[in-house]
């Protein structure tokens, strides 16, 4: 874990409040794997509010860049909105686990809803990379708030296939994520999904939808430290109480009971 203070290359909005910022950060783009996120400190260092940093995904690396997008939902992460390139920002990382391929693996499936994109096109570069058949499900409410195809030109160049389904039927399929989850499943060896907390519901109390697959989350929690000295991310697990920063983010979808999981959402900074 390293704490530096890297300058911004860009930072573009690139769907509707959420915004796309690339770091100069070697330090960590070198060393983080999918899954892992770091914590930003969205205020000048001498500010005093918010007082806690944010956690955010790695979203993508690429040689010592490093990429994080993020929804505009309060206070700092309007402050992150408004940095310039050349703009320092005080980051610490890279922390948490990671998503992990299992060996006989070959067909892997991921699934992102909503701003559940941003740890998953990590992921999907990743994966791609290393030869694995990897399909790249999206789902959102409508085609204005769907991340961006341009995006993923690179990895659908070298095999990444990308489904989309929309709520209102205004791109890709119709209907919820998880309805075309569910007519995915079967040919993947091993699912990896992110998104809200009612969609992780929704998959772990209708598991069929897996179709028995081992499947991975990547929970969001409110986190005051970062590295497992708060207590403040604990969710409860079949292995009793684990920290979603140091434990996780990762989980396998079985594990995490989820009628106890609090939503993030709520007092979001
Ligand atoms: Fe402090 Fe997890 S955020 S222990």
């Amino acid at each position: 874990m390293k704490q530096v203070v890297s300058p911004v290359i860009s930072n573009d909005e690139i769907m509707p409040g959420g915004y796309l910022m690339w770091l100069d950060c070697p330090q960590i783009a070198s060393v983080a794997v999918p899954g892992q996120f770091v914590m930003v400190l969205c205020r000048r260092r001498d500010g005093d509010v918010p007082l806690l940093r944010r956690p955010l995904s790695v979203h993508r690396v690429n040689g010592g860049r490093l990429a994080l997008l993020y929804a505009v939902v309060g206070q700092g992460t309007q402050w992150l909105a408004e940095r310039k390139t050349g703009d320092g920002i005080d980051i610490l990382g890279p922390l948490g686990n990671n998503f992990t391929i299992n060996v006989d693996s070959k067909k892997l499936l991921l699934v992102a809803g909503g701003m559940g994109i941003a740890p998953t096109v990590a992921l999907a570069d990743y994966a791609i990379d290393r030869g694995y058949i990897t399909t790249l499900l999206i789902g959102c409410g409508s085609a204005s708030y769907m991340y961006p195809a341009g995006q993923l030109d690179r990895a659908v160049s070298v095999g990444l296939n990308v489904v989309v389904a929309t709520e209102d039927g205004s791109m890709g399929r119709k209907g919820m994520v998880t309805a075309a989850l569910a007519d995915l499943s079967p040919a993947a060896d091993q699912i990896y999904a992110c998104g809200p907390l009612p969609m992780y519901r929704a998959i772990s109390g209708d598991i069929d939808m897996l179709g028995g697959k081992p499947t991975q989350v990547c929970l969001e929690q409110m986190m005051g430290c970062g590295w497992g000295v708060c207590y403040g991310c604990t969710v409860e697990t079949e292995n009793g109480l684990q920290k979603v920063c140091q434990d996780g983010p990762v989980f396998d979808i079985k594990d995490v009971l989820w009628n106890s999981v609090v939503d993030p959402v709520v007092g979001r900074i």
